[in-house]
């Protein structure tokens, strides 16, 4: 070999390696039966990459799902009704006559909420149809196809900017395309990488008027991989290359950072490997069952626990989709409607940083990523505690074949040493009384990894019918290359956009928010969302000794505006959305509150491009009147759009929302200003909110569950006291 195909080679090998790493870190889930894989490829000798740990029993037979079958009219596409789907669109005239196609989404398009509600246990499911969004030759197709009969019908969605979530496939082949153009090798070349070290990143680039209008457009910037796995603390800062999407063809390259080192590899590196010592601060700890879980998931998506029922399943766009949520009364023993549906609607992150590099940096994670796409197998042992289950996705590629995303979700009981009642008298009283109930909970997780950044996503259920929505965030920082190695060369720190992570690094300034769609049915569809405003009052001369008292109005929002709510700390309300036609005993609608936690508000200006885009985070609750078709919070074509699309849209006309069938939204956020234990991957961060019932029970609903005792748990021993 000589040194120019040695070199081409290594080239070959570490891009191979990068695109793995970048985007087909799912791979090792494919079966060689799904893939026609090589046995020679080095996508198939990444396989077992990640099983790095013997997986627990329910997980090491690898489940082909070929004899998987819908048995609830919720259940996600099986991979024969992929296959089934695929040939019915190949046969189809626009397919067969196309020059080019790719599938975009391929989804169960779910049946009419009527009919699932109607549905019961023993019923034949309702028609299975897919909701196929396709583009072929250029345009983009929404098509509903019924699987039974083959027929493919077109689904108007009116005329809306943008375009569908990208596909595996264009992320994969915008990172390689730059490498075509010769200009693009000088310019890595002239910065001192080798190409053999290069790793790229297909980055949405947002949309700021004409430059990003009429055809689909992405940015690559790119990496050095030299001595580092981290190969994202080495940015080759202020390189960006815009490539048209369909085309590969390379629009523009700039390289406004040709004085800013790359910078160093050593400490970055997370890898266990890569410590030369490892420090083992706390002894190995465990869940043990002894009497095994506590909950069952029926044909692999309903799931049942306590007093709790619902539909689980992963979706390429949202992760994961709790639908059907009911809860067990005490009292009747039927199960009581709380959610229909709910799951993470759309992500947006905007970094603070106006300059040429970074200005376009404002992702959408769901929209133009797929959120779950992003989804990685979870770690077993480390992601999720021993008594867990895994949950397999199954999804369609661009080429409409299947795969198998394995161990994307996993459900599990969790005891936390938390409390979940108590009361002790104290001996004032002479009553010796001592009465504490542990609180045990279930947790479905999933992780998405989109590129460098982590989203930890659980939904955990209560059996005092609290549902607690957690979001965590970790992975790495995406950061910007500088000459500075000290603060002390800073003149202006607000220059900075951030804040000095390590010498060259600046850890970017950014924000996170998590658009959650909670389709609450509260006792049934027909609800209302009520705010109670706790106002001071003041007393009267002389009326009392005290000057002010708080009380709750009730206000219920007649339209959608005024349930459009921006969180006050000095103005506060609770948001309840209550069944109006529902009362308890004593006269109170029966409901649920959302109680947010901590969070945050994007302060961009409103006419800011990203921020019309993501106008979806202007407030942190909206509720709208349900309509199967407003799902998605940026949109339905989230890339490229243009913000005329948005649920700030939609809920704009205003439409009436007393005692319907409606649909809250609420938006996490994080302001991130980073630090430097941030580097080189970041302790997680996290915040949540809760769906808790308010006057939705005539009492404690978990009065009647016994303690813990020490005969029930043989395995634990306490610490001896000191
Ligand atoms: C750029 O470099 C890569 C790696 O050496 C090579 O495969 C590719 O052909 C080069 N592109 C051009 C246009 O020369
Ligand atoms: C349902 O949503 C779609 C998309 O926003 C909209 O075009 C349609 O008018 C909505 N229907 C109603 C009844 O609001």
């Amino acid at each position: 070999m000589d040194s120019r195909n040695l070199i081409r080679f290594l080239f070959f090998t570490f891009v191979i390696a990068l695109l793995l790493l970048l985007t087909f870190t799912n791979l090792p889930a494919y079966t060689e039966e799904l893939l026609d894989c090589p046995t020679s490829s080095r996508w198939c000798a990444t396989k077992n990459r990640f099983i790095k740990q013997p997986q627990p029993p329910k997980t090491t037979t690898t489940n082909l799902h070929t004899s998987d079958e819908p048995h609830h009219p919720l259940d996600p596409l099986t991979l024969n009704e992929f296959n089934t789907i695929r040939s019915i669109l190949l046969s189809h005239t626009l397919f067969k006559n196309s020059n080019t196609y790719a599938l975009h989404s391929v989804v169960l398009e779910e049946p009419d909420k009527y009919l699932v509600l109607k549905w019961k246990h023993g019923d034949d499911l309702p028609r299975r149809k897919a909701s196929v969004i396709a583009r072929v030759n250029g345009e983009t197709h929404v098509f509903t196809v019924d699987i039974s009969t083959g027929v493919v019908t077109p689904v108007d969605v009116g005329q809306h900017s943008g375009y569908p979530t990208m596909t595996i496939e264009d992320m994969t082949s915008s990172t390689w395309a730059p490498l075509g153009n010769p200009e693009f090798n000088r310019t890595i070349m002239a910065r001192g990488i080798d190409l053999k070290d290069l790793a790229c990143l297909p980055i949405s680039l947002g949309w700021f008027g004409k430059k990003e209008e009429n055809r689909r457009l992405i940015k690559v910037q790119c990496y050095s991989m030299e001595g580092t796995a981290n190969f994202y603390m080495r940015p080759i800062e202020g390189l960006t290359v815009v490539l048209d999407m369909d085309t590969k063809y390379v629009v523009e390259i700039v390289d406004k950072g040709k004085n800013i080192p790359i910078p160093k590899a050593a400490g970055t590196d997370y890898r266990l490997s890569a410590q030369n010592h490892q420090i083992n601060l706390v002894n190995p700890i465990s869940i043990e069952q002894p009497k095994g879980p506590s909950f069952v998931i029926e044909h692999d998506h309903l799931v049942k626990w306590a007093n709790w029922e619902f539909h689980l399943k992963s979706d390429p766009r949202a992760g994961v989709v709790v639908s059907r949520a009911m809860v067990r009364d005490p009292i009747t023993g039927e199960k009581r409607s709380v959610m229909y549906k709910g799951f993470t609607s759309e992500l947006f992150v905007p970094y603070m940083d106006p300059t040429d590099a970074w200005y376009f940096k404002t992702y959408m994670d769901a929209g133009e990523y797929g959120f779950g796409l992003q989804a990685m197998p979870l770690d077993p042992l480390n992601d999720c505690p021993r008594n867990a289950y895994y949950m397999d996705g199954v999804f369609a590629a661009g080429d409409g074949k299947p795969y198998i995303r394995s161990n994307m979700v996993c459900v599990f009981e969790r005891y936390a040493g938390d409390i979940g009642w108590r009361h002790s008298e104290s001996p004032i009283t002479g009553m010796e009384i001592r009465e504490v109930r542990p609180k045990v909970t279930l947790v479905v997780r999933m992780a998405a990894s989109v590129a460098n950044y982590d989203y930890i996503v659980d939904w955990e259920f209560q059996t005092d019918g609290l549902i607690r929505v957690k979001v965590g965030l970790s992975g790495i920082l995406m950061v910007k290359g500088t000459s500075y190695v000290n603060m002390n060369q800073v003149n202006q720190v607000d220059n900075l956009h951030g804040t000095l992570l390590s010498e060259n690094v600046i850890g970017v300034i950014h924000d996170h928010y998590i658009t959650f769609y909670l389709d609450m049915d509260i006792d049934g569809p027909e609800n209302s969302f009520v705010k109670v405003n706790l106002k001071r009052e003041t007393t009267a001369s002389g009326e009392s000794p005290r000057l002010s008292y708080l009380k709750t109005v009730r206000n219920v929002a007649k339209s959608e505006k005024d349930a459009q709510v921006k969180l006050k700390l000095y103005d506060p309300s609770e948001y309840h959305i209550i069944n109006p036609s529902k009362m308890t005993r004593v006269g109170n609608p029966v409901g649920y509150k959302l109680v947010p936690g901590g969070t945050a508000a994007s302060l961009l200006d409103l006419d800011d491009p990203p921020q019309k885009r993501g106008a979806f985070t202007n407030n942190q609750i909206w509720v709208t009147p349900y309509n199967k078709s407003e799902e998605w919070a940026g949109g339905l074509f989230t890339y490229q759009s243009q913000g005329d699309d948005t649920l700030a849209v939609w809920s704009e006309r205003d439409r009436p929302i007393e005692n319907k069938d409606i649909v809250m939204w609420y938006t996490l956020g994080f302001h991130h200003v980073p630090c430097q234990e941030d580097f080189p991957i970041m302790p997680t961060v996290s915040s949540s909110f809760d769906l808790k019932p308010v006057n939705f029970y005539e009492s404690n609903p978990i009065l009647n569950i016994p303690p813990n005792v020490e005969k029930d748990l043989p395995v634990c021993n306490a610490a001896s006291s000191a």
